[in-house]
């Protein structure tokens, strides 16, 4: 079939649930992927003609709301390749600029002889503690995570990206396994993103997040939105070296309170940032 003619249909067809550019931007992600044709080569040569199975079902299923990264089976991350599935969620941009923010605080201090010791919490796909140990020579970084399907996709990644992280399967909210923390092996870096998404936000958000992404990654009780950062806040006091430092990803509508809950758990040196699209949505203490 023509591959000018598929695009037509992909337009046709999508056109009440994405934007032109959207639809433009999964059809030649596909494409490329696929039959190794890009936009440039489509445009100069509009006659390419294509086996049509594999993008028409990629099409039924875009039809369906699953996110091109799920259908692709990966997605890229701070410059790097990550396998991703059902069981984890799709790392978000605005999770970059978290890791962009750890790495321009710690990086120096990564130099140094002392190892620098790195946990990130809800590692999912492990994309935050991967790009770290990526990108900061001599640390050495743990991975928690409640869900052991989330942390087969994290091993793999791992591996993938040629780096060594030690994945750990607890649960924050009541650790048992945390014997892997010992007074001597506090962390100079307590790192997460955590379930903070309430209840009452599904509504505002999109089908395709809603019915395909992880619930447990998602969301929190409308009467507890903080549950998972107190938690780690109680942890992080005991397991965080002094002057360590604590970074969170946070819900955008909750800044005031993520700040509070900094400052009456002894944490100085509070700082809030927003994202590009200026919403509340890191924050940084120093124990
Ligand atoms: C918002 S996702 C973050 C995933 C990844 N760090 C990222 O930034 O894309 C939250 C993660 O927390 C994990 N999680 C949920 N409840 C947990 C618990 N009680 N203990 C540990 N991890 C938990 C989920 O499985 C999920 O992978």
């Amino acid at each position: 079939m023509k591959l000018k003619a598929i695009q037509k249909r992909f337009q046709a067809e999508l056109c009440t649930l994405y934007s032109e550019e959207e639809i433009n931007n999964f059809f030649f992600t596909l494409t490329e992927a696929y039959y190794n044709v890009t936009r440039l080569k489509l445009a100069l040569d509009t006659t390419i003609i294509v086996e049509q199975e594999p993008i028409l079902e990629s099409l039924e299923l875009l039809k369906q709301e699953k996110p091109i990264q799920y259908i692709m089976g990966e997605t890229e991350f701070f410059g790097l390749i990550f396998k991703v599935n059902e069981d984890v969620l799709i790392p978000r941009p605005e999770t970059e600029e978290l890791v962009d923010w750890i790495l321009k605080c710690h990086s120096e201090q990564s130099e140094e002889s002392q190892q620098l010791k790195i946990l990130d919490i809800g590692t999912g796909s492990g994309c935050i503690a991967i790009s770290l140990a990526k990108n900061l020579h001599n640390a050495k970084v743990y991975a928690l995570d409640i869900s052991e399907d989330a942390l087969k996709v994290a091993k793999h990644n791992a591996k993938l990206n040629d780096v060594e992280v030690e994945f750990i399967a607890d649960d924050i909210l009541s650790p048992y396994n945390a014997e892997f923390v010992s007074a001597s092996q506090k962390f100079d870096v307590i790192v997460s993103n955590p379930p903070y998404v309430r209840v009452q936000e599904k509504e505002l958000m999109k089908p395709n997040v809603l019915e395909n992404e992880p619930h447990l990654a998602l969301f929190v009780k409308d009467e507890n939105p903080l549950q998972f950062y107190k938690a780690i806040c109680d942890f992080s006091k005991e397991n965080l070296k002094e002057t360590g430092a604590l970074f969170f990803e946070i819900n955008e509508y909750l800044g005031d309170d993520m700040v509070q809950l900094l400052k009456v758990n002894g944490f100085k040196n509070i700082e809030l940032r927003q994202d590009i699209f200026r919403k509340d949505r890191m924050l940084k203490g120093i124990f």
